[in-house]
């Protein structure tokens, strides 16, 4: 008998239209689930991965080629210590137990942001599932961690100047394809669908360059609520949607 899953209608639907290419989710909303219901913030944290686990294989399961997840910010080790740890110690857990289902299901891990200032107790099992995935074809998910978009953007801006210097980009002018050749998530393909949760409605830092024509989904549900359901709406609600790409509709393809 085939698993459920693939007799709900919402994924049957979902599977019938086109896919978006890459999706970046802003997990957010861990601390208020968890403070609702009077635990500490890091067990919020801690349900949080059990959404990632879910919405990873539901975005595997359909089709989607790109999954890039915003788990620490830049900005986030400003926040207090003992939480930076706890979360610190929970990427390792994720690390090491989700190391198995990654490779057997064909996914790509890959990671984006100031890898250097994560502590060696995160680096390396980071290191070693992207190096035991390397040649997974499947689906490429990207945690973004430590990561920022203006920094990644002034990054880009200092690795031109090393191409330059180096002679291996000549004087005149920089068109987008370059400037994006030289960012972080250089290979993958343009986004196609942000999702934020938890009814905060801002971008936080979050893949500024690469979602410039990303469809936004802001939705109120808090990140450790929201699973495969809740993200098969949202990419049903961005298949309804018409992309213009600065077109009028009367342009586009019928
Ligand atoms: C998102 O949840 C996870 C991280 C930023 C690490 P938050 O921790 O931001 O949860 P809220 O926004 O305080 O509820
Ligand atoms: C954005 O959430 C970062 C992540 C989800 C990892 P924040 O909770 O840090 O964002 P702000 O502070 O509300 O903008
Ligand atoms: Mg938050």
């Amino acid at each position: 008998m085939a698993p459920a899953v693939e007799r709900d209608p919402l994924e049957m639907e979902v599977r019938e239209r086109p896919l978006p290419a890459h999706v970046g989710i802003i997990m957010d909303g861990n601390g208020r689930w968890a403070e609702e219901r009077g635990l500490p913030r890091l067990e919020g944290h801690r349900e949080g991965s059990n959404s990632v686990r879910e919405v990873t294989r539901t975005a595997r399961r359909i089709g989607v080629q790109a999954l890039t997840l915003y788990a620490f910010s830049a900005q986030n080790w400003s926040r207090p210590a003992d939480e930076v740890a706890g979360l610190m110690d929970l990427l390792r857990e994720y690390l090491a137990s989700e190391r198995q289902e990654i490779l057997e299901n064909g996914i790509r891990l890959d990671a984006i942001g100031e890898l250097e200032r994560l502590p060696r107790f995160v680096r390396e099992p980071l290191d070693s599932v992207r190096e035991a995935s390397a040649r997974n074809r499947g689906m490429v998910l990207t945690l973004a961690l430590s990561y920022g978009g203006q920094e990644e953007i002034a990054a880009a801006a200092e690795e031109l100047v090393r191409r330059a210097r180096a002679g291996r980009l000549p004087p005149g002018p920089i068109d987008v394809e370059t400037f994006a050749s030289a960012l972080w998530t250089g290979g993958l393909p343009p986004v196609d669908l942000v999702i934020r949760t938890s009814g905060e409605t801002r971008v936080s830092n979050f893949l500024l360059w690469q979602s410039a024509y990303a469809e936004f989904i802001f939705v109120d549900t808090l990140w450790p609520e929201f699973r495969a359901r809740q993200f098969l709406e949202a990419v049903l609600e961005y298949q309804k949607r018409e992309r213009r790409f600065g077109l009028t509709s009367a342009q586009l393809p019928k």
